[in-house]
């Protein structure tokens, strides 16, 4: 992929939606679509956006039993999607059914622990360790089922890397310096995760919510 920037397209409306990726896809080299859109447009607001040409990140986060989970993999065949997500907690059996249910030429990668959540968050879940040991732990976990990567915050993408050389490493919660974090809470700079070894950077609100979305697009790309 020429440009590791996915835009995460969490825009409550397809018009809208298409206007944003007409003016900023020069800067871009693809579109995550998530829960929020596919709620909200479904199978219909998906090809919508795959019409427009750019590569397409269904995130959709897949967490159920292995023959649920594989049955959805089949049944996204049809928009082509060249990434597709599932949790990594949903455990092996799940991965493996996951990535053999995909198409061919499909990554399928390893959603391990939210941008959202912290060590304190963690904790609370009943999840004993660092964020890193958990991510590690999931990481492994799915270099295991064969999947080809994981998701995860740009704050364990080093590590990460470290073990599982030739991984597909998507990673969200970005943030260029000077923008708020929102409810992000393990936030890098896009520059700082493709050094770090990231090979797709899912960037949302600091393009979407810009007051020139081009223009953020534009500088994002200028520093990678
Ligand atoms: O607007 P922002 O750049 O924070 O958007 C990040 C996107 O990445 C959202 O669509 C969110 O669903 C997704 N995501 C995340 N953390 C993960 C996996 C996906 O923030 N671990």
């Amino acid at each position: 992929m020429s440009n590791p920037v996915f835009l995460a397209l969490d825009v409550p409306q397809i018009g809208p939606a298409k206007a944003l990726i007409d003016r900023v896809k020069a800067h871009i080299g693809g579109v995550k679509l998530g829960l929020e859109f596919y709620c909200a447009h479904g199978p219909h607001g998906v090809h919508e956006i795959a019409h427009m040409g750019l590569p397409i990140f269904l995130d959709l986060k897949f967490h159920d039993i292995p023959n649920t989970v594989a049955g959805a993999m089949q049944a996204v065949h049809v928009y082509e999607p060249a990434i597709v997500t599932v949790h990594a907690s949903g455990g092996r059996a799940m991965m493996e059914d996951a990535k053999a249910a995909a198409a061919d030429g499909c990554k399928v990668v390893g959603v391990t622990m939210l941008t959202s959540l912290d060590a304190s968050d963690l904790s609370r879940t009943g999840v004993e360790g660092t964020p890193s040991d958990h991510v590690m732990r999931l990481a492994e976990l799915a270099h295991t089922a064969g999947l080809d990567g994981i998701v995860c915050s740009g704050q364990e993408i080093k590590t990460v890397r470290r073990q599982w050389k030739d991984g597909f490493f998507v990673v969200p919660g970005l943030r260029p310096a000077g923008n708020g974090v929102g409810d992000q809470k393990r936030t890098v700079t896009p520059r700082q995760a493709r050094d770090d070894g990231a090979s797709v950077l899912v960037i949302g609100r600091p393009i979407s919510r810009a007051d020139d979305p081009e223009a953020a697009a534009r500088a994002i790309e200028a520093t990678l």
